[in-house]
C-alpha cells in the first residue's frame, strides 16, 4: 500500500516509525513531515490544510491510505474534501469529517453531547460575546478555582483555570470582549473544576466498532513538579498505574461505549482516533475533553507499547472492517521525555545545530520540530524531540529514556527531569 500521513510533529513521525515496519507498507509519505520522518518515510512540501494539493498527490503517487495527524485538518473538512471528489473518494481515509470532529473543534459542541449521552463530565455552562456580563454574574456565585474554556481551537491555550473570582472576570473579558482567541472565544465554557489526577485513553473507532489502544499519562506544564504554563506536553508515560482494570471497565462502560453509540444516534460516521482527556475523580472517570486525533506526545509511547500490524489496523478502521480486531500490547513500560527549545512554550530560537543523535542507543527518538540544513539537523519548532526510552519497570523506562537525553544538546536546549517520577509509588 501507498499512505500519505499529514502532520510533522512527534506523532507523525511515531505514526510512520510504526507504519514502516509493515509487511504491507510500500511508499509512505509524510506532508510535510520534520527531519525524522525523513528517514523512514518521503517528505512532500504541502501544507497540512491545502487539501487541493493533498489531493493532487494522492492522486499523482497512487496514495491508498491517508492518515490524518492534527486536528486543524480534520476540522476544515478534509475528509468531507476528499469525499466530495469523485477521484479522492477511494482514498482510503483514518480521520473524522467536520462534524464528528467537532468533537474537538467546540467545547460547547462535545459538552452538550456528552450530556446528552450521559457521559460524565464536569458541569459547565456556556456563554456567547454577547453575555459577557451575565458570565461575570454567574462566576460571583460559584467556588474557585474557575475553569474557563474558549469554545474553539486555541493552540492548547484556551482554557485558563482561575483561582479567584477576580482572576475569573479579568479572563471572560479577555475571552468575551477583547476576542484574546479570536473566533475560537466568541462562547466561553464555564466549568466545574475537577480535583484528579489525569488520564489519556485512545481508541480507534470505524463507527461501529472500536479498539482501545495503551492509555497514557501526559505531562502538560512546562516545569518539574508541574509548574509554569502550560505546553502541548513535555512528556508521556505508558501504562499508566492508575489505569487499573476496573477503572478501565468503568471507563469503556460509561464513556467509550456511550461515546461510540452516541455518535451513531446522531447519524455522525465517525472514522478514526478519539482522545479521550480524564480526570480520575477518586476513582471515576470523568471526561475533560474529547480530541479528535492521537496526542503528542502519547502517541510515541503507544506505538511504542504496539505489538503486530498497525498498519492493518488502520486499513481494517479505514475500510470500516473493525469487527473482531484486537490489539496485542507489550507489557513493558515506556517513557517519553519532550526536548524543547530554551523559551517554550513562549518565545523561542529556531535554527539550533542538534548534536548527539548518533549517541542515542538507549532509547528511540522521534522528531517533532527539527529539519535537515546543509546535511546538519538544527531545531525548528517549540517541541523538538521526544525520547522514548522502555523498560520492564517505570524506572527502567526512565532511565533509559533521560540516558539518551543526556547525549543529545543544542544550545538552549530544556526538558523536564521528572517526567514519571509521580507514578513511581503508585
Ligand atoms: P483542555 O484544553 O480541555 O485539555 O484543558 C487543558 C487542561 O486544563 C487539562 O489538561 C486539565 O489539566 C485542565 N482542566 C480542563 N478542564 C478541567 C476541569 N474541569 N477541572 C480541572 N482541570 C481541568
Ligand atoms: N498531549 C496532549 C495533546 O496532544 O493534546
Amino acid at each position: 500500500m501507498n499512505i500519505l500521513i499529514i502532520g510533522n510533529g512527534g506523532r507523525e513521525h511515531a505514526f510512520a516509525w510504526k507504519i514502516r515496519q509493515s509487511p504491507d507498507c510500500d511508499k509512505l509519505f509524510v506532508a510535510p513531515g520534520n527531519a525524522g520522518t525523513a528517514s523512514v518515510a518521503t517528505n512532500v512540501a504541502i501544507a497540512v490544510d491545502d487539501f487541493k494539493e493533498l489531493g493532487s498527490f494522492c492522486i499523482d503517487q497512487k496514495i491508498d491510505l491517508v492518515v490524518v495527524g492534527p486536528e486543524v485538518p480534520l476540522v476544515k473538512g478534509i475528509r468531507d474534501y476528499f469525499e466530495a471528489d469523485k477521484a479522492l473518494s477511494g482514498i482510503l481515509m483514518v480521520g473524522p469529517g467536520k462534524v464528528g470532529a467537532q468533537l474537538e473543534g467546540s467545547k460547547d459542541f462535545s459538552k452538550q453531547f456528552m450530556l446528552r449521552h450521559n457521559v460524565p463530565t464536569a458541569g459547565a455552562k456556556t456563554f456567547f460575546s454577547s453575555q459577557s456580563e451575565e458570565a461575570q454574574q454567574y462566576v460571583n456565585t460559584i467556588q474557585p478555582p474557575i475553569v474557563l474554556k474558549a469554545d474553539g481551537l486555541a493552540a492548547g491555550k484556551g482554557v485558563v483555570i482561575a483561582q479567584s473570582v477576580a482572576e475569573a472576570k479579568v479572563a471572560i473579558r479577555e475571552m468575551l470582549e477583547e476576542k484574546k482567541f479570536g473566533d475560537a472565544s466568541g462562547k466561553v465554557l464555564i466549568e466545574e473544576f475537577l480535583n484528579g489526577i489525569e488520564l489519556s485513553v485512545f481508541i480507534l473507532t470505524d463507527g461501529n466498532d472500536y479498539v482501545i489502544l495503551p492509555e497514557a499519562k501526559d505531562y502538560k506544564r512546562i516545569g518539574d513538579g508541574d509548574t509554569g504554563p502550560n505546553t502541548g506536553g513535555m512528556g508521556s508515560i505508558s501504562p499508566v498505574p492508575f489505569a487499573s482494570p476496573s477503572f478501565m471497565k468503568k471507563v469503556e462502560e460509561r464513556v467509550i461505549k456511550p461515546t461510540v453509540d452516541g455518535l451513531k444516534k446522531e447519524g455522525i460516521n465517525y472514522n478514526g482516533f478519539i482522545f479521550i482527556g480524564l480526570m480520575n475523580v477518586g476513582g471515576e472517570p470523568y471526561v475533560i475533553e474529547y480530541n479528535a486525533r492521537m496526542g503528542d506526545p502519547e502517541t510515541q509511547s503507544v506505538m511504542m507499547r504496539i505489538k503486530g500490524d498497525f498498519l492493518e489496523l488502520l486499513t481494517a478502521c479505514a475500510k470500516a472492517e473493525l469487527k473482531g480486531k484486537s490489539l496485542v500490547t507489550d507489557p513493558s513500560f515506556v517513557s517519553t521525555v519532550v526536548m524543547a527549545a530554551g523559551g517554550y512554550p513562549d518565545h523561542y530560537q529556531k535554527g539550533e545545530i542538534i548534536s548527539g543523535l548518533e549517541n542515542t542507543d538507549t532509547a528511540q527518538v522521534f522528531h517533532a520540530g527539527t529539519k535537515i540544513n546543509d546535511g546538519k539537523i538544527i531545531t525548528d519548532g517549540g517541541r523538538v524531540l521526544a525520547v522514548t526510552g522502555k523498560g520492564k519497570t517505570i524506572s527502567e523506562a526512565m532511565l533509559n529514556s533521560y540516558n539518551s537525553v543526556k547525549k543529545i544538546s543544542w544550545e538552549g536546549a530544556q526538558y523536564r527531569k521528572d517526567i514519571g517520577k509521580d507514578l513511581l509509588d503508585l
